[in-house]
């Protein structure tokens, strides 16, 4: 079996408590459902150790500079555990009892610095945390090796997720990684082909719903009420623990010296609730001094955060019909809305939508940097000119984009927008148009090397400046 043992850490670990985030009750187990007994709210790990001392006080004898040096130190181990970029950051993560984790050396995503689209958005410093460089393609593994740890550990024969692609491609290979049967439901026609494939593969159970992502959750969440199968989407706490070492990565990355800025694409908004939940810990324990502001950036077409914040003060979810080319994002209701407002809220960020055109553009901007990603992940360099324009972003400010999927997650969309059919028959079709210049559609031709050297002359009249 591919499990692989975690040793004794190097510093003490701490236990936890699942919580309520409304009624704040707390308890030692969950139900299937990951909702609250007392009044069905989502549920989130907690460290009462942290609060009762802090891990970085005297007390607890390991400081902050402790745990920076021991996670540093774990890069040059060659145990399974510590190769895992999740894993490394064990002491901020759950404990698991017996030590095992199911891995596929998820995590140590790079990060980039993006020099041209720094200057197209008009900031002096931009880069890129690729998470669509972890084993399936995706930033899900990162939450889906703990999830999958802890399955295991309870035992499960069968993990489930509903999905827009990704979540299904990763659970499906962690499944097969911990010798558990995986089930998938996602949106019939409404997931890129890449996506289902990697379900397929990993020997999923693979079931295309004739409903959308909200309907498919749905049903999940009465299913695991029904039947012993443990749910794996973001609902899942520890999916959320997995997803916040991401930024601690990214801190590490940058030697502690914090962006004024993170910005992250919004779906079901679990990753955001990630990122914040990371960095409120972060600073509790007294890894940073202050906090980064963290903004989201939706779909025009997807945009219940953004309705929800500004119709509704943050206060009830405003749910829509989600409808956009970024099928991984294709989300109405999202689960996670109200932990997403509140680490908004606590980290001081924005939220921002752009159409399809501006997400089209972006990619194929990000692509010019030699980095591709897929077109969720694109939406947070056209939502970063959004807050540039508006002067929410100034312009000194340091900002990092969290790009969360490959480009080969979505290929369809690529070739559609080179070849110039995306969007077409749309009213986006006059829009799409003014981005000719960043198209560079495939050329056939006859094989003599006349018409290529005759090509080539051409493609260098007409080469992009800079
Ligand atoms: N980017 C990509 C590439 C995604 O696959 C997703 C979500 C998001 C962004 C949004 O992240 O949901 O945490 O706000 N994909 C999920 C899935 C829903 O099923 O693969 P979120």
């Amino acid at each position: 079996m591919p499990l692989s043992a975690i040793p004794e850490p190097g510093v003490r670990p701490s236990d936890f408590r699942f919580h309520c985030i409304d009624c704040s009750h707390l308890s030692d187990s969950a139900s299937p459902d990951y909702r609250c007994p007392r009044c069905g709210d989502l549920l989130e790990i907690s460290y009462p150790e942290w609060n009762k001392s802090g891990i970085s006080s005297p007390a607890s004898g390991v400081s902050a500079d402790d745990l920076k040096s021991t996670w540093k130190q774990r890069r040059l181990s060659c145990v399974p555990a510590d190769l895992s970029g999740v894993w490394r950051f064990r002491e901020l993560l759950p404990v698991l009892n017996d030590g095992h984790v199911v891995t596929l050396r998820e995590g140590n995503t790079p990060l980039y610095e993006m020099p041209q689209c720094a200057r197209i958005a008009g900031v002096p410093r931009l880069s890129a945390k690729h998470q669509g460089m972890n084993p399936t393609g995706s930033f899900k593994d990162a939450g889906m090796t703990v999830a999958a740890s802890f399955a295991h550990h309870a035992g499960y024969r069968w993990i489930a997720c509903a999905s827009t692609g990704n979540t299904s491609a990763s659970m499906a290979a962690y499944a097969a990684r911990g010798g558990m049967r995986s089930l998938v439901l996602v949106p019939e026609g409404k997931i890129s082909w890449s996506k289902l494939s990697q379900a397929l593969d990993y020997g999923a159970v693979t079931c295309q719903l004739r409903t959308d992502f909200d309907g498919c959750l749905r049903l999940l969440q009465e299913l695991v009420l029904r039947a012993p199968v443990h749910q794996l989407n973001s609902i899942n706490p520890f999916r959320i623990e997995g997803q916040k070492t991401l930024a601690i990565e990214l801190m590490e990355q940058m030697d502690w010296q914090l962006p004024d800025h993170i910005i992250v694409p919004g779906g079901n908004l679990g990753n955001s609730s990630a990122i914040g939940k990371a960095l409120l810990e972060m600073r509790d324990l007294g890894l940073i001094s202050r906090l980064p502001k963290l903004s989201v950036i939706q779909a025009e077409g997807a945009n219940a955060l953004v309705r929800t914040l500004r119709e509704a003060g943050g206060k009830r979810l405003i749910g829509v019909n989600a409808e956009t080319r970024a099928t991984a994002i294709r989300i109405g209701n999202p689960a996670s809305w109200k932990k997403a407002v509140r680490v908004l809220e606590a980290t001081g960020g924005a939220c921002e939508q752009v159409s399809e055109v501006e997400m089209a553009q972006a990619k194929a901007e990000i692509g010019t940097e030699g980095i591709g990603c897929e077109p969720a992940s694109a939406v947070t360099l056209a939502g970063l000119k959004k807050l540039v324009k508006q002067g929410f972003v100034k312009a000194g400010d340091n900002v990092v984009l969290i790009l969360t999927g490959n480009q080969l997650k979505d290929p369809d969309f690529t070739i559609e927008f080179h070849r110039g059919d995306l969007l077409a028959g749309t009213p986006h079709e006059s829009a799409m148009a003014a981005l000719s210049t960043l198209r560079r559609p495939p050329i056939v031709l006859d094989a003599t090397l006349d018409e290529v050297l005759r090509t080539l002359e051409q493609a260098d009249k007409t080469a992009p400046s800079g």
